[in-house]
């Protein structure tokens, strides 16, 4: 992770906030519009992000099948029973940054025969310093390859979504990962290969991601030349019958420039219809309200917050309403039909080292209830935006940046952004509607001059009778009145759950797994209007039940 990596926060900060309508006073309303229907919701935007870092996939995912700890073929019970239940749509693997210093090769063959290698991030800056560094999270022992990690995938609903390796490796070996995985039973070596490693039946490989992060760790390039790179990984790639969806390394952000230069490029060779989805990435990282945009020294902690480091935190989360809108503007220069989706398939909330669950956990960071309402306001969004994004990844699945588990050798807890995802799960699928809110914009001061978040966010998706509303309230002290109205639709009865807790501070660990859990409230009275009281910092599903 170099500094300059993130060069284009400063020019981000600038940006808008979500559509909210500003009230100037107190009184708030949601308003539903039944009948207006932005577009389904890809299931895939509740995707997640396995990558080879720290204690993601050792300790984390796999623990190996001698292991005492309860295991499927070595991949951790409580982890696949939990993420089962948040219904996880796609799983991006092996990186992030990792991908592209991966063959895909040593994760093939017997598990004690296959090569040690040095990680990715072996030699990271943010390594504790008790962290053992002799460990698989240093030294990779390759035990969790292509088969295990589809494994993972097939145990827990998931489809997969590989990142192949654009920097270090050939288009041949993209190719021939595409045949390890998907070519048909005992008709190719690499087919007897896969069988000899415990999968006979064709993997079905459909998202296939070329390269990560190609700006920056992913070979530094200029977006010509990774077009070139992207076109010649792309051609003729054999399918096997799947229907091959190419993701590109699209921009950090705001960089409007990559995602315009990149199109130009592909458009101009007549090869659009190569790109299925534009992999953007966004971090909520800079916490210092506009002393710095340095790297390093803007983050702030996970756990030790103050009221300015809060909102700050959740309004560079909210900077992805408009990096959506005007990277899709851009897009739509070259494709105005907008064939091509946007990926976010990086996500979250970034803070300094100092409170990973355990020392191998690099970049591990404890999660509270700050990030539960960044997790709601961020899926609210891609809800809101479901026309452009057709999928979506939060970085990572676990024990590292807003991670929905902490899981230890025989240690494992939800955090509340796990809850989050529980909770907005029924919008998977559903049709996303418009809404107007009217509330009044948080006001703070900032460094020079005052930030603002939206006073509430919220989506609102419809499936047949069953109207799913999720809200969050972002302000740190004021419960916030508000009035509901499902316009074009009669309400029969409604459900209502809130994810809060009495300190925004609060966080689950294994000590105390249940801290900061979901609960339902008292039934309200049902009809076309309902006022709910949305406690300050919370995050809040209205699951209503239509005529
Ligand atoms: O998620 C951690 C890292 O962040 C990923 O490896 C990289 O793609 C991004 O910069």
């Amino acid at each position: 992770m170099k500094p300059s990596r993130r060069e284009f926060l400063g020019a981000a900060a600038a940006a808008a906030c979500a559509p909210a309508l500003r009230a100037a006073a107190g009184d708030a309303f949601i308003e539903i519009l039944a009948g207006e229907p932005i577009a389904t919701i890809a299931p895939q935007i509740y995707g997640h992000f396995v990558e080879n870092l720290g204690g993601v996939v050792y300790d984390g995912i796999w623990v190996g099948e001698d292991s005492s700890i309860p295991n499927i073929g070595g991949i951790r019970k409580e982890l696949v029973e939990a993420l089962k239940r948040v219904n996880p749509a796609v799983i991006r693997w092996p990186g992030g940054c990792f991908a592209d210093s991966y063959d895909w090769r040593d994760g093939t063959g017997p598990r004690n025969k296959r090569p040690k290698r040095t990680n990715f991030w072996a030699s990271a800056d943010e390594w504790p310093k008790t962290a053992r560094r002799d460990g698989p999270q240093s030294y990779d022992p390759n035990y969790f390859g292509t088969v295990e990690f589809a494994r993972f995938c097939k145990l827990t609903g998931a489809q997969p979504y590989i990142a192949a390796n654009l920097r270090g490796a050939r288009a041949l070996d993209f190719n021939r990962w595409v045949e390890y995985c998907n070519s048909p039973a005992g008709m190719t070596t690499l087919a007897e290969q896969r069988a000899a490693d415990g999968e006979g039946a064709p993997l079905n490989v459909r998202y296939w991601g070329v390269g990560n992060e190609a700006w920056g760790c992913g070979g530094n390039f200029i977006p010509e030349d990774y077009a070139t790179e992207f076109l010649r990984f792309t051609a003729w790639v054999p399918g096997f019958g799947v229907p091959l969806a190419f993701i590109g390394s699209g921009p950090n952000e705001g960089d409007l420039d990559w995602t315009r230069r990149f199109f130009g490029k592909v458009a101009e060779k007549g090869s659009l219809d190569r790109v299925w989805g534009w992999a953007m990435h966004h971090y909520a990282w800079n916490a210092s309200a506009g002393r710095t945009t340095e790297w390093m020294a803007g983050k702030g902690d996970a756990l030790r917050f103050d009221t300015q480091q809060y909102y700050e935190i959740l309004r560079e989360a909210d900077l992805m309403d408009g990096f959506i809108t005007r990277q899709w503007k851009v897009m739509g220069e070259a494709d105005p039909r907008h064939r091509v989706k946007l990926v976010v398939d990086e996500w979250g909330a970034w803070y300094a080292p100092g409170t990973e669950p355990f020392a191998e956990g690099l970049l591990g960071q404890q999660s509270t209830m700050r990030d539960a309402v960044l997790a709601g306001m961020t899926l609210d969004t891609f809800n809101r935006h479901a026309d452009k994004v057709g999928m979506a990844a939060v970085a990572q699945l676990v024990n590292c940046l807003q991670s929905l588990f902490f899981a230890h050798e025989d240690h494992f807890c939800v955090t509340p952004t796990y809850h989050v995802f529980a909770m907005y799960a029924t919008h998977q699928g559903a049709q996303s509607l418009r809404t107007q809110v009217s509330a009044p914009a948080i006001s703070y001061p900032r460094f020079t001059g005052q930030g603002s978040v939206p006073g509430l966010s919220c989506s609102a998706s419809l499936r047949e009778k069953g109207l799913t509303v999720t809200v969050t309230n972002p302000s740190l002290n004021q419960t916030r009145e508000v009035e509901i109205r499902v316009q074009g639709a009669s309400v029969r009865s409604a459900r209502i759950v809130t994810l809060s807790a009495e300190d925004v501070h609060q966080h689950n660990n294994f000590n105390n797994p249940n801290a900061v859990a979901p609960r339902d409230e008292p039934e309200p009275k049902a009809g076309p209007r309902l006022t709910h009281r949305f406690l300050p910092a919370s995050v809040t599903k209205i699951e209503f039940a239509l005529a």
